[in-house]
């Protein structure tokens, strides 16, 4: 299988390397920036290099992975699903919905896989999580909270942070935005989001134009409801997930790689402890991607899956801006 890399940044450089370790020899990859491409080939051994997409989809490529900013994922994959190829977009599928729909209804007549990227669905904590709840084991859940935050300068240290895609409103920054694999993962344990309340906000002194400080509620179909706190400001690296039930309570956090578990059944908590190689949940992704490519499964996020939780940002945002509840 031939697949092609477009956006060499810091994740399409892991996803070339991943495709290595997973037996792909015919790796190729399109990036605007020509240094960038050498960075590639000195990290990656990948030759076969292009600035020019055309050219690029040219050689004839099966699968394509989509990871330039966030604002160029639909202009670039629809330029790939019409030279024919299977579709890995990265989280989150775009920016605003201009485009999404009709790309997602061509994969589909197209019959090409269109996977999106929310790396945490191959998290095993998040797995565990979602294995307790889907076994009742803290009975009906009632209410959760996701967390995640980090200090943006210390994303991407090689760079200046001003400089980050992340910064920039318009390349698809901000912390809503960019961090709603909490949103993904609060819709797959809670179903759909029926109402969005939010204060999304700038608070701190970075110099970005886009959110550093955001707190969502949701209320899904469900009847749960959730919050969620996203942020590019807390300078220790955190992500959390609490879930309350009528029988329990599950706490995950992401440091300590640990799960604590209360059932009223055992009047106690337990602590479930979970292995976690950060870079083994982009390989899982990208060997879950490959197979689905060949027939084999489907993915756990598609692009139709992905269009719902970019709603869900965008109601939040118009939710803020507009002071009151809205509906994604
Ligand atoms: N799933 C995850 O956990 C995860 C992790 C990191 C990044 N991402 C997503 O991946 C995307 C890229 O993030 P990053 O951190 O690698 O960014 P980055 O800034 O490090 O790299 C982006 C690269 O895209 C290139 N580029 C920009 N426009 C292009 C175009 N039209 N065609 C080809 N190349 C283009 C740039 O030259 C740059 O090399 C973002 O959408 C981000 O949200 C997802």
């Amino acid at each position: 299988m031939k697949v092609l890399v477009i956006g060499c940044g810091s994740i399409g450089r892991r996803h070339l390397k991943n495709l290595a370790e997973l037996g792909i020899s015919g790796r190729a990859a399109c990036d605007l920036s020509a240094a960038r491409l050498e960075q590639v080939r000195a990290e990656c051994g990948v030759e076969a290099l292009h600035t020019d997409l055309d050219a690029a989809l040219a050689e004839g490529p099966d699968a394509a992975i989509v990871c330039p900013v966030t604002s160029a994922h639909v202009p670039v994959a629809r330029r790939a699903l019409d030279a024919g190829c299977h579709l890995m977009v990265e989280k989150p599928i775009s920016h605003t919905e201009a485009g999404v729909e009709a790309l997602v209804r061509d994969a589909a007549a197209a019959r090409r896989v269109f996977m999106v990227a929310y790396s945490m669905r191959f998290h095993p904590g998040v797995n565990r999580v979602s294995g307790m709840l889907k076994d009742g084991r803290i009975g009906r859940p009632l209410s959760a909270r996701a967390c995640c935050g980090q200090y943006l300068p210390d994303w991407h240290p090689w760079e200046d942070y001003r400089d980050f895609y992340m910064s920039r409103e318009a390349d698809g920054g901000g912390a809503v935005l960019d961090i709603s694999h909490e949103i993904d993962t609060l819709r797959r344990c809670f179903g759909e989001v029926r109402q969005v309340a939010a204060m999304v906000s700038h608070l701190s002194d970075l110099e970005i134009d886009t959110d550093d400080c955001s707190e969502l509620i949701l209320r899904f179909d469900s009847g749960v409801v959730a919050s969620c706190h996203l942020d590019l400001v807390q300078r220790a690296y955190r992500r959390t997930l609490e879930v309350f039930g009528t029988e329990g309570t599950i706490l995950w956090d992401y440091v300590s790689q640990s799960i604590q578990l209360y059932t009223v059944a055992t009047g106690q908590w337990e602590l479930v402890r979970h292995d976690f190689d950060r870079n083994r949940l982009y390989r899982d992704e990208a060997a879950c991607f490959l197979a689905a490519c060949r027939g084999e499964g489907s993915p756990p996020v598609d692009g139709a899956d992905g269009l719902r939780t970019l709603r869900v940002v965008l109601a939040a945002k118009r939710a803020s801006r507009e002071g009151r509840t809205v509906e994604p």
